[in-house]
């Protein structure tokens, strides 16, 4: 199929090589120049295993493209995929700006039936919003169908996990995008879980909200552990690895210690904030050696479903 993505970011960057390398023909756009010019030059904006090649192979063979203009984007293909920021407010609301103006710039170069896949972590009826702004600033007034298709990846694990999903949900306000949906994930072998926009929109942030409440109990159990001096590792590992299913080794690696607790600077209300990708909009404004780049690969099995 035909994919644009907009926002070419951790997400973004990630789902267009991988959908190139399961045979799609894919464009990405992004408003940065700078980093559109990278790209095109050869060089990659984030280090994820694996993505270099990736991207390098899909351009190689023609099947992944980038560009700074929307409207060519859009123009080219037919599922035109979402990928930019949502971060938080100073209130803790979420910047829905990003993707308001997305939508409108999508809107203004529409003149055929599109599909516009939100991928972006958003509040509950953020779909909604974004079919009445392409509603009401689509000149062409042509029809579309607005879907949520919320990622699951985690950093340090993003192509690992978005090549093997163990499942894709798919939000949708009508049938008639659905196929073209399976279309694009049948190359990934997993469940694809067709639902309605505002329950997909719900599905993400109860799977974040999940991993926030693992890691709050696990870190609970090891505080009581650590003051009996019995190591939690041991005494528990059948119910660790109901927890973390990536494995209780993993996790140990990850965190650098024995005992299954986040380092003391990122314990108390920050690892909730952690799960929802907060803390990766914290770390960017730090400078990097304090957390930066180290703490993005550092401990991607605390962060599994992030952003
Ligand atoms: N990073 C993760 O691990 C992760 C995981 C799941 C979900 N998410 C969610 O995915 C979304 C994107 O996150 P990310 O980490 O990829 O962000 P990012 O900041 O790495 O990338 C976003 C990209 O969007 C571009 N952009 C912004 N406005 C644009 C516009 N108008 N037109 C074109 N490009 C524009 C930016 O230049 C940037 O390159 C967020 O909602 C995030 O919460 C992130």
């Amino acid at each position: 199929m035909r994919i644009t993505i907009i926002g070419t970011g951790y997400v973004g960057l990630v789902t267009g090589a991988c959908f190139a390398e399961a045979g799609h023909q894919v464009i990405c756009v992004d408003c940065d120049a700078a980093k559109i010019s990278l790209l095109k030059a050869g060089g990659i904006p984030i280090y994820e295993p694996g993505l270099a090649e990736l991207v390098k192979k899909n351009v190689d063979e023609d099947r992944l493209g980038f560009t700074t203009h929307t409207k060519e984007g859009v123009e080219r293909s037919d599922v035109i995929f979402i990928a930019v920021p949502t971060p938080p407010l100073p209130d803790g609301a979420v910047d829905l700006s990003f993707i308001e103006g997305v939508a409108r710039d999508i809107a203004g170069a529409m003149t055929s039936y599109k599909i516009v896949v939100d991928k972006s972590t958003v509040p509950v009826k953020t779909g909604e919003k974004v079919g009445e702004t392409i509603k009401r600033y689509c000149k062409a007034k042509v029809e579309f169908d607005v879907v949520s298709n919320p990622e699951f990846l985690r950093e340090g694990f993003a192509v690992e996990d978005f090549m093997r999903p163990d499942r894709v949900v798919v939000g949708v306000s009508s049938q008639r995008p659905v196929q073209a949906m399976k279309e694009v994930f049948a190359p990934y072998n997993a469940p694809i879980i067709v639902t309605d926009l505002n329950s997909a929109e719900s599905i993400k942030h109860a799977a974040n909200s999940c991993l926030a409440l693992k890691i709050s109990y696990i870190n609970a159990i090891s505080v009581i552990c650590g003051a009996h001096r019995a190591p939690v590792s041991r005494r528990g590992a059948g119910l660790w690895r109901q927890l973390f299913p990536e494995g209780l080794e993993r996790v140990h690696q990850n965190l650098g210690t024995t005992r299954l607790r986040l380092p003391a600077a990122q314990r108390s209300s920050t690892h909730q904030r952690r799960a929802d990708g907060n803390v990766r909009e914290e770390n960017r404004r730090r400078p990097l050696g304090a957390q930066g780049k180290e703490n993005r690969r550092a401990r991607p099995g605390v962060q599994a479903e992030h952003g």
